[in-house]
């Protein structure tokens, strides 16, 4: 049997995303910015897609950016704002579990002079609620916290974030990558000024990203040329890329509630099997506060290296953490922020599963688990 287990690193692209985006390969492939038919046929599915994606946050389809991932949405938002309000204030905050693609903007930020509080988390990865009230000052410009953790699936209190951050001078950035598919988002019940997604999350291509970014948000564009995006990022939009993420989106939140009612079940099936196969383990993150599809367990018997190994042989594909460090031996920023124990990283794994992952393949992975763990009690 295999097992895909790393759907927090990528997802397949859904079916129905390949053949809405094959049409457009195929058949309306004009670059939407000429004017003859082809391109505004172009256009056309342009114009949609940015209308769909806008209705599902609840905002203005002049306030989407089309992108191409996340990792570009956040480093133009939290460079933008940074350096369009550094006559405000040089301070900024945001948290010790943000994605790399966050932390690593931050620092280049703190090496340009900026000032940066990170914000600590608790044990099952909730930032400090209180640090952040206090850590707000007059010249704090920019606030930029997750809404899903990536490695743990805990889920940030994002409306309690956002009523602090709002009586405060600062902007509020959110990374709601983990979170599209699994929480509904609808931006209007917030006052954020910037969020990003990818589409490669929730079976969208990979490749395509959104930056939803709030009228007269102040922001500096860096990415010069043509005036594509209302001259906010420039470049041929990828239509055929950006098409696949709206449809992705759709179907994503048309099953919002059966899908994570399911991943849910799963989750509690992983966890109470393994517990009745006698498999000593800890969970990292929270039971309560976190989406159903990541699940991200301490095992105190066997290093990650060599559980991700076993795993591997038995058909099983999962990681250690984020996929961006899974190739590097660094012991994972997020669990070093939650716990004390260094040596917790080192023995961690997460899985982490979408829709269509079945009951089935957990069971054959807590079987797996088990063969692994009587292994290695008889080795020890
Ligand atoms: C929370 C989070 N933010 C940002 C990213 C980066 O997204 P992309 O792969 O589209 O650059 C990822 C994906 O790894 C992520 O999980």
């Amino acid at each position: 049997m295999e097992v895909y287990a790393d759907s927090a690193a990528t997802t397949p692209v859904k079916p129905e995303v390949i053949t809405k985006m094959m049409d457009i390969y195929e058949t309306h492939y004009g670059n939407p910015s000429s004017i003859h038919s082809i391109g505004r046929d172009a256009r056309k599915y342009l114009d949609e897609s940015r209308r769909t994606v806008a209705k599902f946050f609840g905002v203005k389809p002049s306030e989407i950016i089309f992108t191409s991932g996340a990792t570009e949405s956040n480093n133009t938002a939290i460079k933008g704002i940074a350096y369009q309000q550094a006559h405000k204030g040089k301070h900024l905050i945001t948290s010790k579990i943000e994605h790399h693609s966050v932390l690593h903007v931050f620092e280049q930020l703190e090496r340009e002079g900026f000032e940066v509080t990170y914000l600590d988390v608790d044990t099952e990865g909730i930032v400090n609620l209180q640090q952040l009230r206090e850590a707000l000052r007059e010249d704090t410009v920019l606030v930029s916290i997750m809404f899903v953790n990536n490695e743990i699936g805990t889920v940030q209190p994002m409306y309690d974030i956002d009523a602090i951050v709002a009586e405060s001078n600062a902007l509020l950035h959110v990374d709601a990558v983990q979170a599209v598919g699994h929480l509904p988002i609808d931006i209007q019940d917030f006052n954020i000024a910037a969020l990003s997604i990818t589409a490669h999350k929730f079976g969208g291509p990979k490749g395509a990203g959104v930056l939803y970014v709030k009228a007269d948000t102040p922001v500096t564009y860096w990415q010069l040329g043509g005036e594509q995006e209302t001259k906010r990022r420039a470049g041929t939009e990828n239509v055929p890329q950006i098409v696949g993420l709206t449809e992705a989106l759709t179907l994503a939140n048309a099953n919002l509630d059966d899908n994570n009612v399911h991943l849910m079940n799963l989750k509690n099936l992983f966890i109470v099997t393994l517990q009745e196969r006698s498999v000593p383990f800890e969970i990292n993150g929270s039971m309560t506060d976190s989406t159903g599809h990541i699940v991200n367990l301490y095992f105190p018997f066997i290093d990650v290296e060599t559980m991700l190994t076993l795993l591997d042989l038995s058909g099983i594909y999962v990681s250690s953490g984020s996929a961006c460090t899974a190739g590097s031996t660094t012991p994972s920023h997020v669990l070093a922020a939650m716990y004390e124990n260094d040596d917790r990283a080192k023995h961690s794994v997460r899985f982490s599963f979408n829709e269509l992952s079945t009951e089935q393949e957990i069971k054959y992975i807590t079987m797996e688990i088990h063969k692994i763990y009587h292994k290695f009690k008889e080795e020890v």
